[in-house]
C-alpha cells in the first residue's frame, strides 16, 4: 500500500470522533506526539501477527481481556500488575486444561476511547454531550468536564508507556516466571475454583521439578522464566493513532505505533469511513469487531481492504452477537470467510452483546450469558468446521461487582458496592478465572468433535 497517507482518512467520513473547538492546541498536540517515540515497534507486531496467524490454523489461542476503558484517575501498579496477573491465571488454566499455548493480548496501555450509543447523555433533565473516554473528555457531568480536550492524548500517551513499561518489566523481569505459579493466587481465596487451581499449580510445580532433576533445563530455560504480553486498543480516535503512526525502515511499511494489534469497532466499521481507511494502511495485526448488523456483502468488502494480501495473522474477526444470538449471524459470516478462502482468525467477545440493564439500575453482565456467548461461539465453529481461535474480554483484576453472577455469586443487589468502571462492566478476578476454566473445557471438547469428525471422514 505505497501510496497511502497516514492523513489519508481526513477525507473519509469520521463517527463517534470529538469535534475538537481548540483547534490551536489539537495541532500543537499532534505536533508533539508526532516528535515522540513510538510506543511499540515493528517487529513486535510481526511477532505478534505470527502468533495470531497461528491461533487461526488452531495452534494457538489468543486470550484478549483488560478495561472496557482505562481511566486517569483509578491509574496505579498494583491495578496493572492485578490485571496482568489475572491474564496469566487465566493463559494458565488454559495452556494446562487445553494443552494449547495462549497468545497474551492486554486491552491495556492504549484503551482510552470509547463510541457511545447516543452523542448526548440526559441527567435529571439536564443533556451533555457524552463521556467519551479520558483521552476525549471527563466522566463528571458538569458542561466544562464534558468538552473534549486535545490535551489529554498527551497524558493518555504518558500513561500509556508507564503502563507498558511495567507490564515489559513484569513479562521479563522474574514476576512472569512459571516457577512462581503457585503465589498467583490472588482473586481465589475461596471456593471450588480456588483448589481446583491450587490443583494445577501443585501439577505444574511437579512437572517444573521433575524436568529440572531430570536436567530438562527447566530452571534455565526463556520460556519459562519471561512471557510474551502484547497490547491493544480500539483505534477510535485518529488524530492520535495517526501522530503516533511512523514509517518502519526495516520493511518500508507503515506502524501504528500506539500498540501492537489495534481494532476497528462495531460502530465504526463503515467501509468506505474514517477508521477503516486508517488501519488498512498500516502493518500492524488489525482486528474487527462483527456484531449483528455485519453484512455479509461488508464483511467481503473489509476482509479485501484490510487484508488484500491474505496474509494469516493480519486479521481477526471479533465475533460480539449476544448470547442466544450467535447462531443466527455467525454461520452467514463463516461462509462468507470460506467463499473468499480469507484468512482470518476468529475470536468471541462475550461481552458487548450481553449488556442489560439491572433492576437497581447498574449496566451489568450476567456471568451465564457471558459463558453461554462463548458455548455458542465454539459449538458452531465445531459444526462448521472452523476454529474458534480465541476470547476477548472486559475483565480487571479488581474484587469488582459489575458483572452479576460466577461461584462467588455477585447478586443485583451487590452490584453498587464496588461498581468502579468507567465505562462498560468487566469480569472481576475470580469470575475470569472461572471463565477460564469453562473456555478450556470447550477447547478440549472442541478438538474432541473434530476428532471424531476426521474419523468418521477416514
Ligand atoms: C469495546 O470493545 O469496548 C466496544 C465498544 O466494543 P464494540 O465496538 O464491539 O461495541
Ligand atoms: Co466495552
Amino acid at each position: 500500500m505505497s501510496d497511502w497517507q497516514k492523513t489519508d482518512w481526513r477525507q473519509k467520513p469520521r463517527v463517534q470522533m470529538p469535534e475538537y473547538i481548540d483547534q490551536g492546541t489539537l495541532l500543537k498536540v499532534e505536533g508533539q506526539l508526532s516528535k515522540y517515540p513510538p510506543l511499540v515497534f515493528a517487529g513486535e507486531a510481526r511477532n505478534l501477527k505470527a502468533k495470531l496467524a497461528a491461533a487461526s490454523r488452531g495452534e494457538a489461542f489468543l486470550l484478549q481481556g483488560g478495561d472496557c476503558a482505562e481511566s486517569f484517575d483509578q491509574f496505579t501498579a498494583d491495578g496493572i500488575r492485578d490485571t496482568f496477573k489475572v491474564l496469566l491465571q487465566m493463559a494458565m488454566v488454559l495452556t494446562f486444561g487445553a494443552k494449547v499455548p495462549v497468545v497474551k493480548l492486554g486491552r491495556m496501555a492504549g484503551q482510552f476511547a470509547k463510541p457511545r450509543s447516543a452523542p448526548t447523555e440526559v441527567q435529571n433533565g439536564v443533556e451533555l454531550p457524552s463521556y467519551r473516554g479520558d483521552i476525549i473528555n471527563e466522566l463528571a457531568f458538569t458542561p466544562e468536564a464534558r468538552i473534549p480536550d486535545p490535551k489529554k492524548m498527551l497524558q493518555a500517551y504518558t500513561q500509556s508507556a508507564a503502563t507498558l513499561n511495567l507490564l515489559r518489566a513484569f513479562s521479563t523481569g522474574g514476576y512472569a516466571d512459571m516457577h512462581q505459579v503457585h503465589s498467583w493466587t490472588l482473586g481465589f481465596t475461596e471456593g471450588e475454583k480456588a483448589t481446583q487451581y491450587r490443583q494445577m499449580a501443585q501439577r505444574i510445580n511437579d512437572a517444573l521439578d521433575f524436568m529440572s532433576a531430570a536436567g530438562i533445563g527447566s530452571d534455565t530455560a526463556q520460556e519459562l522464566r519471561t512471557v510474551d504480553f502484547f497490547i491493544s486498543h480500539e483505534a477510535l480516535l485518529l488524530e492520535y493513532e495517526e501522530a503516533l503512526t511512523r514509517l518502519d525502515s526495516t520493511s518500508g511499511k507503515w506502524l501504528a505505533g500506539s500498540g501492537h494489534l489495534i481494532w476497528i469497532g462495531d460502530r465504526t466499521r463503515q467501509p468506505d469511513g474514517a477508521h477503516v481507511e486508517f488501519c488498512k494502511g498500516v502493518q500492524n495485526p488489525i482486528g474487527l469487531k462483527c456484531g449483528p448488523s455485519t453484512s455479509v456483502e461488508d464483511l467481503k468488502v473489509l476482509m479485501e481492504k484490510l487484508n488484500p494480501q491474505n496474509e494469516a495473522g493480519r486479521l481477526t474477526l471479533i465475533a460480539r452477537f449476544g448470547a442466544g444470538s450467535v447462531g443466527d449471524h455467525l454461520p452467514r459470516l463463516i461462509n462468507a470467510v470460506k467463499e473468499e478462502g480469507a484468512n482470518v482468525l476468529w475470536t468471541c467477545d462475550a461481552m458487548h452483546g450481553n449488556t442489560i440493564k439491572s433492576s437497581t439500575g447498574y449496566k451489568t453482565r450476567p456471568f451465564d450469558s457471558v459463558l453461554r456467548e462463548v458455548r455458542e461461539f465454539f459449538a458452531i465453529h465445531s459444526s462448521e468446521g472452523t476454529i474458534p481461535g480465541g476470547v476477548h474480554f472486559e475483565m480487571t483484576g479488581q474484587d469488582v461487582t459489575e458483572c452479576t453472577g460466577g461461584v462467588r455469586e455477585v447478586t443485583e443487589e451487590d452490584l453498587s458496592d464496588r461498581y468502579h468502571t468507567a465505562c462498560d462492566p468487566r469480569l472481576n478476578a475470580s469470575q475470569s478465572l472461572e471463565l477460564a476454566f469453562l473456555v478450556a473445557e470447550e477447547l478440549v471438547m472442541h478438538r474432541e468433535s473434530q476428532k471424531r469428525q476426521s474419523a468418521v471422514s477416514l
